[in-house]
């Protein structure tokens, strides 16, 4: 009973967590294990272990591989033409929220590299980015992976820029 207490100690960990902790621990001999403080405040995951960039998201863009020096009209035509099709049905290129937030202002919300690893990617960054959490509690759906391809979510990225006023 006891050493069957002890072993899932972390097992009642994670129940404690997910749970809301149906069992008091206090009882529980201690000798085998270091005394580890529970943690007390819902920290984001521990420093070393994948910690999230906010400013980045989660993908292989960087800001090493968006470059983002020159404008580009073409490129910016060619990504209206995406959004239409796979976009606009859900977002206005406003300030207005329709399904998903409007996209006026994104580029100054967010770096180039987050917008595209966000596009070509959503579900994991949705899961873990307190931007999107906080949108998805206002939109209540979550934004579709739209299967671009990496010249179609720079073309998109472009016409953002468009968006926002990049001659
Ligand atoms: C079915 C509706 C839907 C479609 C289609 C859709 N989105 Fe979204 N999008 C959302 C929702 C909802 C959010 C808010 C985050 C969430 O809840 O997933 C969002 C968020 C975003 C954001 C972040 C907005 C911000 O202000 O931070 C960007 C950028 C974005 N979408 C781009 C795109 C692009 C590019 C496409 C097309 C390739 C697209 N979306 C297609 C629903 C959609």
């Amino acid at each position: 009973m006891y050493t069957l207490k002890t072993t899932a100690l972390s097992v009642l960990t994670l129940a404690l967590f997910s749970c809301g902790g149906d069992k008091k621990t206090d009882s529980i001999p201690t000798a085998t294990t270091t005394e580890t403080t529970a943690t007390t405040t819902e920290a984001p995951a521990a420093p070393g272990t994948n910690e999230y960039d906010p400013k980045r998201g989660l993908g292989k863009w960087d800001a090493s591989n968006v470059d983002v020096s020159k404008f580009d009209a073409a490129m910016a035509a060619e990504g209206k033409k995406i959004a239409e099709v796979k976009c606009t049905s859900c977002h206005k290129t406003t300030d207005e929220k329709l399904v998903g937030p409007g996209w006026k202002g994104i580029t100054t919300r967010h770096t180039p590299e987050w917008i595209m690893n966000f596009i070509s990617n959503p579900d994991p960054m949705i899961d873990v980015d307190p931007e999107l959490q906080k949108q998805l509690e206002l939109c209540l759906v979550r934004m579709p992976n739209q299967g671009l391809a990496d010249n179609e979510a720079r073309e998109i990225l472009e016409y953002m820029r468009e968006i926002d006023g990049a001659k």
